[in-house]
């Protein structure tokens, strides 16, 4: 039903947006050509403890931060809505954040305090209402999210409503690929102090989103990316020399939703 729904729209975009009918054919083809060449890249990994020990020695802070209340309000909240909107919900609950990869978009926006924060990838937007909760703990910056949602008409009810209204004044919603945003979003944005990478999670998507934004990132600036697992592309940045890199690899003690899950994301900084 839903597939059908989806070609049937897929068909109506091309004479209404050819763009973006092409930047949709071609993210199937890449999903297509990234079974085939299924495969792990075998990252050398850290666990979540000895990830946070790490950023701590790097940074000075992590733990305290882990242990505010707002934090722990924003995990509240997501819990609640996530529980709420489950079964008639339009995106898929398991393309929500996991609860650590979620923490550690919040973590790093409090201990770098970023000007400006871009992210792919929002989907119900609860990596974006933990970064928007940590902008306000830090009292300035500007979350820009950049996101291609399904193509199905009821989208724009689930479409960030994780985000309470109280977050949105410095929250900056595009709609569109990240191929045809963020050069863009760059020209206007020249620098970013913090990329969170959480949308199409192939090989080309990933390496153009990592190519296209690591010229922009400030001296000590954090780059996450979720799901590292799938291809090679957050190995390659190791050519790009980043001061900080770790794969992290554990296992959720107190998810956002449905059973704790192993987890798989990854930490870079310039
Ligand atoms: C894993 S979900 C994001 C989850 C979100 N970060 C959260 O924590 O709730 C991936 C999102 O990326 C979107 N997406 C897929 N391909 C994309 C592309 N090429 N550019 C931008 N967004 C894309 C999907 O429609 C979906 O909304």
């Amino acid at each position: 039903m839903r597939r059908a729904e989806t070609l049937a729209n897929l068909a109506l975009l091309l004479p209404r947006r050819p763009q973006e009918f092409r930047d949709r054919v071609a993210a199937y083809a890449d999903l297509g050509l990234e079974l085939l060449r299924r495969g792990s890249p075998g990252y050398e990994t850290v666990s979540w403890p000895s990830a946070i020990g790490e950023i701590e020695a790097h940074l000075g802070r992590g733990t305290e931060i882990l242990e505010e209340p707002a934090l722990r309000e924003t995990e509240q909240d997501t819990r609640r809505l996530l529980k709420d909107i489950s079964g008639g919900d339009l995106f898929s609950p398991r393309w929500a954040a996991d609860s650590r990869f979620a923490r550690l978009c919040y973590l790093s926006c409090r201990l770098i305090e970023p000007e400006v924060t871009v992210e792919t990838g929002v989907a119900y937007g609860v990596s974006s209402a933990f970064i928007l909760r940590a902008i306000e703990e830090n009292g300035r910056g500007t979350l820009h999210s950049v996101d291609l949602p399904p193509l199905r008409r009821e989208y724009k009810k689930f479409w960030g409503i994780a985000v309470p209204d109280a977050l949105r004044d410095r929250w900056r919603l595009h709609r569109g690929s990240s191929s045809r945003i963020l050069p863009r979003l760059l020209e206007k944005t020249p620098t970013v102090d913090l990329f969170v990478h959480d949308s199409l999670h192939t090989q080309r998507n990933m390496r153009r989103e990592f190519d296209t934004v690591w010229p922009h990132l400030r001296n000590g600036a954090v780059l996450l990316a979720d799901d590292v697992e799938r291809n090679r592309a957050f190995g390659e940045l190791r050519q790009k020399s980043p001061a900080f890199w770790r794969v992290v690899k554990d296992r959720e003690s107190s998810p956002l939703h449905g059973r704790a899950a192993p987890v798989m994301f990854g930490i870079a900084m310039k």
